[in-house]
């Protein structure tokens, strides 16, 4: 692909790597007597969590939300805000959060706020990648796919102003892509 500058997860990469996380995170869960649910961050985990829900032999149910950070031709994250609710039944339910990347953690930190309010049983967290800052790595977060440096990915979900989530990888943008 023209506009990209480096692959930095391949593709064989992530699907190894998705199957490892769907055998650690059914493991932790075998045991749980109440209901399991999955709540994706719409847009940018729309790939992962369908890789990951099939990788999962668990009794699921699938929920979604929308925050946005990266309006448009942002490539700093302007701050998270909630585009939709939350699923309104998570009390006493095991939740699993499924981001696409922690970056800043305000995506991460809002929504894990908000869903404990619900008084779930259970809450793990669960991304493809985390990049390499401070901040990433003071968020609560059990499981990560891959650590990467700090720089603007796209592919696996990822957007820059809504394209590229369909690549099959992550990667960076070459310079010229970015207007
Ligand atoms: P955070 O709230 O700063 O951790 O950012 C999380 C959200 O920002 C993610 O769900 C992504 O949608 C978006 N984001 C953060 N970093 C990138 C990136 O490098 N490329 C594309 N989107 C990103
Ligand atoms: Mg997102």
């Amino acid at each position: 692909m023209a506009d990209i500058e480096s692959v930095l997860v391949s593709e064989e990469a992530i699907r190894d790597r998705v199957s490892e996380l769907g055998r650690q995170i059914a493991d932790d869960l075998s045991g749980a007597e109440s209901e399991v649910v999955i709540v994706a961050v719409l847009t940018g985990s729309v790939i992962f969590v369908a890789d990951l829900v099939r990788a999962l032999p668990l009794r699921l149910h699938i929920g979604l939300t929308a925050v946005s950070s990266y309006p448009g031709r942002s490539t700093q994250s302007q701050g998270a805000q909630m585009q939709g609710e939350l699923p309104q039944n998570l009390a006493g339910k095991h939740v699993l959060l499924v981001d696409d990347i922690l970056d800043t953690g305000r995506t991460i930190r809002l929504l894990r706020g908000e869903i404990l309010k619900q008084s779930p049983a259970s809450l793990r967290t669960c991304v493809i990648v985390r990049k390499d800052r401070p901040q990433a790595r003071e968020c609560q977060c059990e499981y990560v796919g891959f650590d990467i440096p700090d720089a603007f990915v796209v592919g696996y979900g990822l957007d820059y102003n809504n394209e590229y989530r369909n690549l099959p990888f992550i990667g960076t943008l070459r310079r010229e892509a970015i207007k």
